[in-house]
């Protein structure tokens, strides 16, 4: 007789949504402010992506520090702090070594539970969701804290008005739990994926092993200052998110069974409103079937998605039954997809 296999998933098992909080630092940052310290405008800001502000945490606060804000609420919002994994998605860690989720986890009373980050930029939340499912499903996890968490503000080039006035700090999480396929909150697949030969359209030039490996060489030249500071090539990075989210958004519709038209609403990664605008036209959905919050924090990366679920939440726009769609696109570049039915939770 064959041994039976430790992780099979029992036919149905799904990962369910059961809680969502967030949180942004108190500093808005407008675009009024940026004005007076770069070569830039409010207008310009707003008639390009969107965005009015941004906020940016102070010194001192690292991104751990938003994590267990947004965790707790969570936690808060699911009714019980009962997790077995915690996921971590960001761009920004507290430090290059080790990674940020075990701190977050044991600083939520988290203790001993397997926890560790995902590096896949604007995309993380998307892949963290995905591989909190993949956990959740192969039993390996009953509940799992999936949380993004953003401060780009360390790692922008005060020197560079085309990535400085784009991008804000915060942090967003969710719980999800071990159920059936057939509830609503129920993650209905996942779209994946990633195109590592368009790496430097979004970058940290410094800091890794390239660099350091290289500047280890004789003769070596000394490293570019501003190597340490985030970099992005707009214009191509816009062409393939629309191009990307569209594509990566109809194969998660095509994996559900719903067509663009039954959608309530639309939440992609919220980096440019014309993006998100342009995604809705190529999969055939009214625009304002489309979630947007950059205006109010800018693009959050990894805490974009669940920042914008959190606010048509609270904003009464979201509600139990809808049909959410989530897309993002990020550096990699990657970019994912997943799909439910909004369930009666708690949002905080
Ligand atoms: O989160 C990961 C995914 N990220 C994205 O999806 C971002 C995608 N890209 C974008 O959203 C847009 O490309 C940007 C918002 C980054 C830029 O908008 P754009 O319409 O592509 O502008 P551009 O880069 O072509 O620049 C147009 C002009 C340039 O001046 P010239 O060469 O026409 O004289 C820029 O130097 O605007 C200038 N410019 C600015 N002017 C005022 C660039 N940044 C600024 C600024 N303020 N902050």
């Amino acid at each position: 007789m064959e041994a039976p296999l430790t992780h099979a998933s029992p036919p149905g098992r799904a990962a369910v949504l059961a809680g969502l909080g967030t949180y942004v630092p108190p500093r808005v940052v407008t675009n009024e402010d940026l004005s007076l310290t770069m070569d830039t405008s409010d207008e310009w800001i707003r008639t390009r992506t969107g965005i009015t502000q941004r906020h940016w945490a102070d010194p001192g606060t690292a991104t751990g520090d938003l994590a267990v804000a947004a965790g707790e609420r969570a936690l808060k919002s699911a009714g019980s702090d009962a997790v077995d994994l915690v996921v971590l998605a960001t761009t920004t860690p507290d430090h290059p070594c080790p990674a940020t989720a075990p701190e977050v986890a044991s600083r939520l009373g988290l203790q001993n539970v397997a926890a560790y980050d995902i590096a896949a930029v604007c995309s993380g939340f998307v892949y963290g969701l995905a591989s909190a499912a993949g956990a959740i499903a192969a039993g390996i996890a009953e509940r799992v804290l999936v949380i993004g968490a953003e401060t780009y503000s360390t790692i922008l080039n005060p020197d560079d008005r085309t990535t400085s006035v784009i991008f804000g700090d915060g942090a967003g999480a969710v719980v999800l739990r071990a159920g059936d396929a057939t509830e609503p909150g129920a993650l209905l697949g996942h779209d994946l994926g990633s195109d590592g030969s368009l790496k430097d359209l979004i970058i940290v030039p410094g800091g890794g092993s390239r660099q350091r490996s290289a500047a280890a060489a004789p003769g070596a030249p000394e490293p570019d200052p501003a190597d340490a500071y985030f970099s992005m090539q707009g214009k191509p990075v816009f062409r393939h998110a629309v191009t990307r989210m569209a594509a990566s958004s109809q194969a998660m519709l095509d994996r559900a069974g719903w067509p663009a038209e039954s959608v309530d609403w639309f939440v992609g990664h919220q980096a440019n409103v014309r993006i998100l605008h342009a995604v809705a036209d190529q999969l055939g959905m009214p625009r304002d079937r489309t979630v947007v919050n950059l205006d109010r924090v800018g693009n959050t990366s990894a805490a974009s998605i669940p920042l914008a679920l959190s606010d048509a939440v609270a904003a009464g726009r979201i509600t139990p039954g809808d049909r959410v769609l989530m897309s993002a696109f990020g550096g990699g570049v990657t970019w994912g997809s997943t799909a439910l039915v909004w369930p009666d939770i708690d949002a905080n």
